[in-house]
């Protein structure tokens, strides 16, 4: 792997292929344990989360559903700002078994402000699956059940996570270039 630029900026190697299939790997096979006979409903976060969710659920060796949805940000009339919603949820998550797939938790924002809508459906159960997490960033109280990796607060690229709408199709994560 050799340095890439994406836009007006350079990113370094950080996480290879290997390392991210071995370990999407491990977590769907820890999910599979984990989920037997509950036929869970996998919902992946679009757009970032594609690819991780690709690979998440072919191995998966259990009954399971899944679907896609988007969230979107607007200004709310609350005092607490944003209101997020979600596009593309067809299904009732009532007495469902819920796993949220996302790329990464960053400050946690996101995933903070939107999981009160998905447990007013009363679902049976919700964790989360983040392919990355950035401990150092985290601002609100989020807690993933399942990390691929956790990383230092620096930004990445890769692997359906993009800078700008550019690198989702890298194979691979790379890493921010120190400015020097
Ligand atoms: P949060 O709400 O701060 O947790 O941000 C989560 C979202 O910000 C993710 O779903 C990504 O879309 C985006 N994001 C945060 N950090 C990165 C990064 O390093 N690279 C690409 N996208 C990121
Ligand atoms: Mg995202």
């Amino acid at each position: 792997m050799t340095t890439v630029t994406v836009h007006d900026k350079e990113f370094v190697p950080f996480l290879n292929a290997d390392k991210i299939a071995q370990r999407t790997q491990e977590l769907a096979a820890q999910i599979s344990k984990d989920y037997t006979g509950k036929r869970p409903l996998v919902i992946a976060i679009l757009n970032g989360s594609f690819i991780f969710a690709a690979d998440i659920f072919r191995h998966l060796t259990i009954d399971a559903e899944i679907s896609f949805i988007k969230l979107a940000s607007y200004k709310g009339t609350t005092s607490s700002g944003n209101v997020i919603t979600a596009i593309g949820l067809e299904e009732s998550l009532h007495e469902r078994h819920i796993i949220l797939l996302e790329d990464i938790i960053d400050t946690g924002k996101t995933l903070h402000t939107f999981l009160p809508q998905l447990q007013h459906q009363m679902p049976a159960s919700i964790e989360i699956a983040s392919l990355l997490t950035k401990p150092a960033a985290l601002q609100y109280p989020v807690t993933a059940r399942y990390i691929g990796f956790e990383i230092p607060d620096k930004f990445v690229v890769g692997y359906g996570l993009d800078y700008d709408g550019l690198g989702r199709n890298l194979p691979e994560i790379y890493q921010l270039k120190n400015e020097d």
